[in-house]
């Protein structure tokens, strides 16, 4: 199986295996949260990806994360995405779009009324958030009335709708990073006594919520789930992270969703991969990201690990990535330091290779 086959992911024929991994920018209206003109430039150049998936984008006023994140829980935010999945569409390309709730990885200095932000537990989040006034420590979070979640599972709805408004093909759920679906999974960040926390159901339950209302908006060969379960940068962790992502991987190919994105490097010790037994319990697609070059990402895919594979930080230097694996051409290096902050540079400015001359 090559890299450049094309393949079936659901609802989609992609062009090849090749998927651009969701990528937070920061490049959108400070304010408003809408994309400006570069956002769709910035896609449309990386159209030749066999999907795209998109920046994670907030579900709701209560998860604002740097200036310039997107989101997409207004209609002037569907609007504005408009664009966006017009210019990919133009280009050939297929585009979803990434939902997310930060819970208690938001700061108060930037949520309406300086709020709390919510979390399942009254644990902080390690580390420091960035803030207008530099870096400083996440506060213990509010944690969230059992009341409450029946909103939160509307909010990610209602952002789906919004998703389709704008002309995305599908969804990918954000259950990973750390943000606030994960930290209902997790039992470090979980310790809940009541139906969404304890036993591992009921931890996977506000996922599965969200994934059911989701699937009112968008069939479920339009929908993606993306798991992290190695990371653990702020602190977040399972008891037992085996049996948590095998009961989630059989309730997601219940609903028989399109694909499930794991975020799982090669650097990960064999015995601690969950890939192969989630492989074994979905069959659905299987997106493996992290760490990926052309060879490692090439042997997964013949090795029958993976069925797609997605590329983060090649994305954002080489918007041809696609063709630099065809050609086996050099790569453009990322600028760290424009990643998450700028304008156009570092953002749209990155060369592409010049068209192949054909042999005389
Ligand atoms: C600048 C930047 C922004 C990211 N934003 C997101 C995001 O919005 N959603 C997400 O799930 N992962 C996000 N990630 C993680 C990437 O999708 C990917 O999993 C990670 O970079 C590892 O893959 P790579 O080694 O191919 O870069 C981001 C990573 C980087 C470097």
């Amino acid at each position: 199986m090559s890299l450049f086959q094309p393949a079936q992911l659901g609802a989609f024929k992609l062009r090849n295996r090749i998927l651009m991994a969701p990528l937070g920018r920061a490049r959108s209206d400070k304010e408003l949260r809408i994309p400006l003109p570069r956002v769709a430039t910035y896609y449309q150049q990386r159209a030749s990806a066999g999907l795209i998936i998109s920046e994670a984008s907030h579900v709701s006023p209560y998860s604002v994360s740097r200036p310039g994140g997107s989101a997409i829980h207004t209609e002037a935010q569907a609007q504005g995405w408009k664009p966006v999945t017009a210019a990919v569409h133009a280009a050939g390309g297929l585009i979803v779009q990434q939902l997310f709730h930060l819970g208690r990885k938001a700061h108060p200095s930037r949520l309406p009324g300086h709020a709390l932000p919510v979390a399942p537990s009254a644990i902080a989040a390690q580390g420091l958030a960035e803030t207008a006034e530099g870096p400083q420590a996440f506060p213990v979070p509010r944690v969230l009335d059992i009341s409450e979640i029946p909103g939160i599972v509307a909010e990610f709805q209602q952002a789906a709708r919004y998703s389709k408004q704008a002309g995305f093909d599908g969804v990918e759920i954000h259950a990973a990073n750390g943000y606030l679906i994960d930290q209902f999974l997790r039992d470090g960040t979980n310790q809940r006594t009541d139906d969404y926390g304890g036993s591992v159901e009921n931890r996977a339950r506000l996922l599965l919520e969200i994934v059911d209302a989701v699937l009112e908006v968008f069939g479920p060969d339009r929908l993606g789930v993306r798991l992290s379960p190695h990371f653990d940068l702020d602190g977040i962790q399972d008891s037992n992270p085996a049996a948590l992502y095998s009961y989630v991987a059989e309730q997601l190919q219940a609903r028989g969703i399109a694909y499930l994105h794991l975020i799982e490097p090669d650097s990960i010790p064999a015995e601690r991969r969950l890939a192969p037994r989630l492989r074994e319990l979905f069959q659905g697609a299987l997106v493996l990201a992290g760490e990926f070059d052309q060879q490692r990402a090439q042997q997964a895919l013949e090795q029958g690990r993976a069925d797609f594979i997605a590329f983060g930080r090649l994305f954002i230097a080489n918007p041809d990535l696609v063709e630099r694996f065809r050609r086996q051409a050099p790569l453009n290096t990322p600028d760290t330091a424009s990643f998450y902050i700028g304008e156009d540079q570092g953002y749209i400015d990155y060369p592409f290779l010049a068209p192949q001359r054909a042999s005389a």
